[in-house]
């Protein structure tokens, strides 16, 4: 009997775990919810936040990530690797410090916590290597899909 229970919930379950994060389903939220404040429509390209750092610093404007096109140049694109960087809990990184984004994740340790799982399991390649030490095997690794 117990045995039917467990089938019953691998078959109910197996969505999840099939088709994994999507941007539009699972980052987007997060995003709206915890980032945008800061990465809005109305925050600089990442062209023009590196030309002036310092003042965007000042104004506490990252630059823009308000959609797929623009948050994945941080993920594998020009700027690959800097979503993990930032994010990351202090497990993978050199001095054992989570990245400077990871405290946005959430108001409690467990909203962190889960919603950086989610990070993870949609980005799916999670490493903290900068685009010129990935690998072209290390960035076909990173999934990342929008639908
Ligand atoms: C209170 C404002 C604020 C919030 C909220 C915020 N950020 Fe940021 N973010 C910044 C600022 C300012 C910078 C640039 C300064 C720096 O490099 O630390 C930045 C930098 C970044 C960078 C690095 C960009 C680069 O060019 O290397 C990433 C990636 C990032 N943020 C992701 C996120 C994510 C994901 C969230 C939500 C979980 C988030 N941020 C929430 C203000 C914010």
């Amino acid at each position: 009997m117990r045995l039917w229970i467990i089938i019953a919930a691998m078959v109910l379950l197996s969505p999840l775990t099939v088709y994994g994060a999507t941007y539009e389903k699972d980052i987007k939220p997060i995003m709206a919810s915890k980032c945008l404040v800061c990465h809005d429509k109305d925050a600089p390209t990442l062209e023009e936040f590196d030309k002036d750092k310092e003042k965007y610093k000042k104004i506490m404007k990252g630059p823009k990530m308000e959609n797929y096109k623009n948050i994945m140049m941080f993920i594998n694109g020009s700027d690959a690797g800097a979503m993990m960087r930032r994010l990351d809990d202090g497990k993978n990184t050199k001095d054992g410090k989570p990245g400077n984004m990871h405290q946005y994740l959430g108001s409690a340790d467990d909203e962190r916590k889960k919603n950086f799982d989610v990070f993870k399991k949609w980005i799916s390649s999670w490493n903290l290597k900068k685009k010129a030490e990935l690998s072209d095997g290390e960035l076909k690794a990173i999934t990342a899909p929008e639908k």
